[in-house]
């Protein structure tokens, strides 16, 4: 058996391979442009595993796509722009990787005679709508990020019904975890500020609430939708703990385990509101439970003590 991962050398792509290859005997090939994982984590992941081809190339070119798909039954399509902020600053860009990137992979899969192609969508999509998010909810966007990964979500559902490919849109809420040195999203941000010495930024008040789920989760989610034989040609899944917890709730915890191990850490900042950004925004899971038999695993508490200790061992800060 072998998969395509796009996208493979980024924070969900590492924890995805390294679970591969504890528990599969598959073999994996990446595809990734490494224009935001140009740090080591994807050498560190694969070792001395002989399971793992990395193609080095790009998602907007047919070419590259076609090079690492050839023999693999199935792919996982994390290629993306993958930030918020980064989208409402360049539109384009993001609608290049997260809609064009996308149309290229079907088209491919499809050529190439794929069984499965499992994408990174996001709960972002939906927009600040009536909370928990779910599959049956209206999407209402905030940000080309989420308007971007709509029109993915639209591709999937077109080449399954058009070309009969089987497509799986996984809707993750906000992931975190080791190996996310690369991210900006709130956890790792916060804990990279701590260890570099710095204050940390809070947008607004920090009443704003996420569903936090740990990358192990999503990696397992991923395998679950892949393995799964599901209802429908066509599936979006939420993929997130079913829980909301505040950005403030967030940073006292990582403050005291951070003071609890000897550090001083700053108070937090709090700076403007970003444009794009969603309040209130947590995940029913109920689809994910019933049809992939999906249950995170450890609590937040845990999950959030195993990040630090990563990040303690394996990021020098600027201290
Ligand atoms: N991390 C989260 O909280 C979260 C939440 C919801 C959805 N997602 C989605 O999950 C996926 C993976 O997210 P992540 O956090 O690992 O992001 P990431 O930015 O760490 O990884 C993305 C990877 O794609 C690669 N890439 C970028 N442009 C490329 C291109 N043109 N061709 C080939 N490779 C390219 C990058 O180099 C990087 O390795 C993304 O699609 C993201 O939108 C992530």
């Amino acid at each position: 058996m072998k998969v395509l991962v796009t996208g493979g050398a980024g924070f969900i792509g590492v924890n995805l391979i390294e679970m591969l290859l504890e528990k599969t005997d598959w073999e994996v090939h990446v595809l990734d442009n490494f224009t935001t994982s140009d740090n080591g984590m994807l050498e560190r992941v694969i070792g001395d595993s002989m399971r793992v081809k990395v193609f080095n190339g790009d998602i907007r070119e047919m070419d590259d796509i076609i090079a690492a798909m050839e023999g693999c039954t199935y792919v996982v399509s994390l290629a993306a722009q993958s930030g918020v902020l980064p989208s409402v600053e360049d539109p384009i860009y993001d609608m290049e990787l997260n809609v064009k990137g996308v149309i290229n992979i079907l088209s491919s899969a499809v050529d190439l005679g794929v069984k499965k192609v499992v994408h990174a969508s996001s709960n972002a999509l939906l927009g600040e709508g009536k909370l928990p998010l779910n599959e049956e909810r209206i999407p209402q966007p905030m940000a080309p990020y989420g308007a971007s990964k709509l029109a993915g979500e639209g591709y999937l559902s077109a080449w399954a019904a058009s070309y009969g490919l089987n497509t799986v849109a996984l809707r993750f809420s906000s992931v975190y975890g080791p190996k996310s040195i690369n991210k900006g999203s709130a956890i790792a941000k916060f804990i990279k500020q701590i260890m570099d010495g710095d204050q940390v930024e809070i947008w607004g008040d920090g009443s704003q609430t996420r569903d936090l789920v740990y990358v192990k989760d999503i990696a397992n989610a991923i395998y679950l939708s892949l393995v799964t034989d599901l209802p429908n040609r066509y599936e979006v899944i939420h993929i997130g703990t079913g829980e909301e917890i505040s950005i403030e709730e967030v940073f006292d915890l990582i403050y005291q385990k951070f003071l609890d191990r000897g550090y001083e850490p700053k108070p937090a900042l709090h700076t403007d509101w970003k444009p794009g950004e969603i309040r209130k925004n947590w995940s029913s899971i109920e689809k994910a439970r019933k049809v992939l038999g999906f249950e995170p695993q450890d609590s937040f508490d845990e999950n959030i003590e195993k990040t630090i200790e990563w990040f303690i061992e394996n990021y020098e800060g600027k201290q």
